[in-house]
Parts: C-alpha cells; structure tokens; sequence
C-alpha cells in the first residue's frame, strides 16, 4: 500500500494596522515568503480582527489595501499562495461563533496580548478583543492548517488555538488538527525605546518600506546602550537593541561588535550604519509598494481571486462542522 504525502498547509494572518515594521517582517513575513515556496500557504489579512483597535471605515479599507501592497512587495507571490481579506470569506466569523462554546471565558481572560490590551486602550475594552483569539483559531482551523508562521508575541494565542481545537474535537470527536506555530530566527523584535515589543500601537516602530529618511529618524532616535554614559566606555552589544537588529542586516556583526566592546566605534556610528541598511535591504520592495499603490485595480483583483479560491474548503469545513454540532 502507498501512502499518498499531503503537502501541509500553512496559514498566517496579519492585522492592516498601519505601516508594517520590522518586527512584522523578521518575526512572521520573512517566513511567509520563505514557507509559501514549499508548502500550501494562505495568508490572511484579518480585517475582522482589526475592529478590535481601528473605528474608522475609510482608514481600515486603506490599510487593508496597503496591507496587501507591502505583503505582495515583500515577495508574497500570488501563483504560489493565496492572499485574501479575512471579511472576504465570513465563514470564519460563524465557527468562530461556534468555538466560542467550546471555549470557557477564563482561558480568553488570562491571555496576555488581552491583559496589554487593558492597559493599552482601557477605555476601548470591547467584547471583541477578549475573543480574539477564538476568531483566530477560527481563521487557522477553518482551511484545516496545520503550521502557522508567526512572531514570538503570538505564542500564547497558538497555544490557545490548540486548546480550543483539542476542547472541540473532545466535544464532537476528531475534526481538527492541532496547528503548530513556525517561528523565524529572530525574537520578539524590541521597539525604538529598547523596551517594549515593537508595535505600531506604540509608537516605537521602524517602518520598513518608509522613505529613507524617515527610517532614518526612526533608527537614530533608537535607545541604545543604556550602560553606556560615554563615547570611550566599552559597549554591551549582547543588551543594545541596535546591536542586536544588526544580526539581521549583513553578516559581519560579531566584527560590529568587536568594535563596540573595545570603543572603537560609538552608538551613532552603529544607528547611521543600521539605518543605511534597512534602507538598503528594503529599497526594491518599497519600489514594488509603490508601483502596486500605483495601480490598486491589480491589488483588489489578486485579493478577489483568492477569497475565491478558499470557497470551497470553507464550505466544507463548515458543512462539516453543521453536522458535528447538530445544526440540521
Ligand atoms: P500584527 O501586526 O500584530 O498583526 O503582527 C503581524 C505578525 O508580525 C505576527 O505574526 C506577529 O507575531 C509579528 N510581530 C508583530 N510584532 C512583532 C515583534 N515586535 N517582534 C516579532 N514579531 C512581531
Ligand atoms: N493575532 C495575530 C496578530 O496580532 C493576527 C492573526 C489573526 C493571526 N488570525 C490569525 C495570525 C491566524 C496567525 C493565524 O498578529
């Protein structure tokens, strides 16, 4: 007997809340664009999800569609996977429903992105932001996914979906796969104030596909080497943050490094080369996003096509889960 090998399918979503950073891109885009090569890749942009934070229709319907510019100028490929607009396909929204019943609130209240989110926006604590993570397990389990590419600040929200899935499939029998996360090579990538996770909430992002000055701004106003009170003192480049993002950008940091510890060079020496780099490394793609804004029919027509595409799958699954639940 043969066994027949399935490619496994991967699925990330991505919220359209502004200008992407570097933590978007060396925490999860880095590797959509790696995965989408060897596997069945769908990623997603979850404008549902985006509600939780953005109130404004015609803000929301820009970024959305300069969410799909920069995916697309990152290097996602419309032949080899399928980017689409979450609220495109709104099956999601009903299993979503669905896992809400299986999902006891205690789980939904402990997870840390909504405890930030308490301090961070309290006077906006929606009932959407609490179920988020039901509504992205809903996402991943929909098209049956079993890997998803994600920054380190997600953890909690993968663990979660695997709850739910396991809740689930203990309630109706085995219906879904447990999806596991796919992490890249870089941690949670820190902001500008070396503190905090990057984030474009907080105000301490480095826009990647931004007009070289205003990375540049973005780069030198980096907080450094706080140990460091003067040019001679030898620098702690395991602790700088601008150090650390160096890793990404060439592959002679450990000679940058050298230089710190030994004071050869200084903290703005390390930010003007930083900031040269990312402009650098990014110069083509910000091109792309241009010429794709330029010609935002194109955009709409690729993210039409792949809600399309996924039609059938959703279908399914839901037609699956209907007869599982009892609703017929
Ligand atoms: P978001 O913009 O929150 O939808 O995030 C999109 C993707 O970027 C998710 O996979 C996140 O895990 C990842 N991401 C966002 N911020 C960071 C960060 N500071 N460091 C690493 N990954 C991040
Ligand atoms: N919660 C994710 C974030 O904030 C976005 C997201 C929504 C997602 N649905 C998803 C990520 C499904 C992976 C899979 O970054």
């Amino acid at each position: 007997m043969t066994t027949t090998a399935v490619t496994p399918r991967i699925f990330s979503g991505i919220q359209p809340s502004g200008a992407p950073h570097l933590g978007n891109d060396l925490g999860a885009i880095r590797n959509y664009v790696r995965l989408q090569a060897e596997y069945e890749a769908i990623y997603c942009i979850v404008d549902y999800h985006a509600l939780t934070s953005t109130h404004d229709a015609a803000t929301l319907r820009t970024r959305t569609r300069e969410m799909a510019a920069t995916l697309l100028s990152l290097g996602l490929d419309p032949e080899r996977c399928t980017l689409f607009v979450q609220s495109h396909r709104p099956e999601c929204t009903e299993l979503a429903w669905l896992l809400t019943t299986v999902t006891p609130v205690s789980w939904l209240e402990r997870t840390p992105t909504y405890k930030e989110k308490k301090q961070n926006q309290p006077d906006d604590i929606n009932h959407g932001l609490l179920t988020y993570p039901v509504l992205q397990a809903a996402d991943i389990i929909l098209y049956k996914a079993t890997m998803v590419p994600v920054g380190r600040d997600q953890a909690a929200h993968l663990e979660l979906s695997r709850e739910i899935v396991r809740a689930f499939n203990n309630r109706y029998g085995d219906t879904f796969p447990e999806p596991q996360a796919v992490y890249t090579e870089a941690p949670v990538v820190l902001g500008t104030d070396g503190v905090r996770k990057m984030s474009k909430s907080l105000g301490n992002a480095i826009e990647v596909l931004a007009d070289p000055e205003t990375v540049r701004k973005q780069v030198m106003g980096m907080v450094t080497d706080t140990t460091r009170a003067l040019r001679k003192d030898p620098g702690h480049p395991d602790t700088c943050n601008v150090c650390q993002l160096q890793r990404f950008f060439g592959d002679d940091h450990e000679g940058l490094w050298e230089g710190e510890r030994t004071a050869q060079t200084g903290c703005v020496d390390m930010k003007k080369l930083l900031a040269a780099r990312i402009t650098d490394h990014y110069a083509a793609a910000r091109e792309r996003y241009l010429e794709l804004m330029a010609t935002p029919d194109r955009v709409d027509e690729i993210l039409a096509a792949g809600a399309e595409r996924l039609k059938p799958l959703a279908t399914a699954t839901m037609a699956e889960v209907r007869e599982r639940m009892g609703l017929r």
